[in-house]
């Protein structure tokens, strides 16, 4: 029987960076060589409706993944964020095991930047799957995506209506939009080999949280003062807010890393892969706040 052939198929697709990645895609390659695999599929009925082929596929399930990754010439791997290193890794495992009997060409999976040694507690997971990748003989390319610039209102919180950011410690970090990062790995989905085993895609300028309070304070006109607080302090803030343990406890090593300056440097690749400037943390974050501030106004409004 003839083989659906795509020429790329990704995971992850409902998520915020895969979103990103299949619209970026969509701008370069016709829909109907471009595959998603996703645990739920009426999620991505959008992606149905303009010719993209839509398969339920879980990493936890490889047989649903046998068919998801059906014919695909190569395959990007978002990496999940099931808690528990050996967990997540061994559903990645199962990834990568049915992308080698699909026979896919290359495999693209998104790492982080921090090396092995690391104080980030998710690492493990992304270095023993980067570690398992080495050994498969398949051509691969890891993604040592950078710290997106979207998320920064989440460490932000309630300070940009108090004033008060209190936060561990930090480092310099080199932040990234995720649409330029989701432009340069759509960029590199479709350049031809020889690709490189591993890339870093970071953002242009490493800002820590008293840079980034600056900037956040003058986006909402008030000003905002960055407070030091524990780890511990952190994790009880973040329950708070109802944040799950094990999501506190990474979003707390993170501040680890950051102040031991994993997330400093910054690296030219994604500029020259996107061939323009990349955004800055200035040009992002303003329109990031203006819309929470706008949506919490709407509620203030509509609250009797
Ligand atoms: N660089 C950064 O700043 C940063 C920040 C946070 C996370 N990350 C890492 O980068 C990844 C992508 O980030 P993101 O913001 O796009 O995260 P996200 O929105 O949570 O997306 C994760 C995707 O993984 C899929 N997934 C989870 N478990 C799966 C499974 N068992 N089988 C198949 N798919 C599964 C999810 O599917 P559903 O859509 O069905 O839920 C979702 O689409 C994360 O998963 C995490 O490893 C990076």
């Amino acid at each position: 029987m003839q083989q659906d052939y795509r020429a790329i198929v990704m995971t992850g697709a409902t998520g915020a960076l895969g979103s990103d990645i299949i619209g970026q895609l969509r701008r370069f390659v016709p829909a109907a060589e471009l595959g998603v695999s996703v645990r739920a599929p009426e999620r991505a009925a959008a992606l149905k409706a303009v010719g993209i082929r839509v398969r339920r596929g879980d990493f936890t399930e490889p047989a649903s993944l046998e068919h998801a990754f059906e014919g695909a010439r190569r395959i990007l791997l978002i990496s999940t964020r099931t808690p528990g290193n050996a967990a997540r890794f061994a559903e990645q495992k199962n990834a990568i095991d049915v992308a080698m009997r699909c026979g896919v060409e290359h495999i693209f999976y998104t790492s982080i930047v921090q090396r092995p040694g690391t104080a980030f507690d998710v690492a493990a997971g992304h270095h023993d799957t980067e570690a398992y990748l080495s050994t498969i003989g398949a051509a691969h390319t890891v993604l040592r995506n950078g710290q997106y610039i979207e998320n920064l209102p989440m460490f932000l919180g309630p300070s940009i209506f108090t004033g008060d950011l209190a936060l561990p410690p930090d480092g310099p970090t080199a932040w990234v939009s995720r649409l330029d990062l989701a432009e340069g790995i759509a960029r590199l989905l479709i350049q031809e080999a020889p690709l490189p085993e591993n890339v870093p895609l970071t953002g242009p300028q490493a800002l820590d949280f008293a840079e980034i309070a600056g900037i956040a304070g003058r986006a909402v006109g008030r000003t905002i003062t960055r407070r030091i607080i524990s780890g511990d302090e952190f994790i009880a803030r973040l329950s708070a807010r109802g944040f799950s343990p094990p999501l506190a406890h990474s979003l707390a090593s993170g501040f680890l890393s950051r102040a031991a300056g994993e997330l400093a440097a910054t690296d030219p690749a994604l500029g020259g892969l996107l061939g323009r400037p990349l955004r800055l943390v200035v040009d992002v974050l303003p329109d990031l706040l203006a819309r929470i501030a706008s949506s919490a106004g709407g509620r203030a409004r509509a609250a009797p």
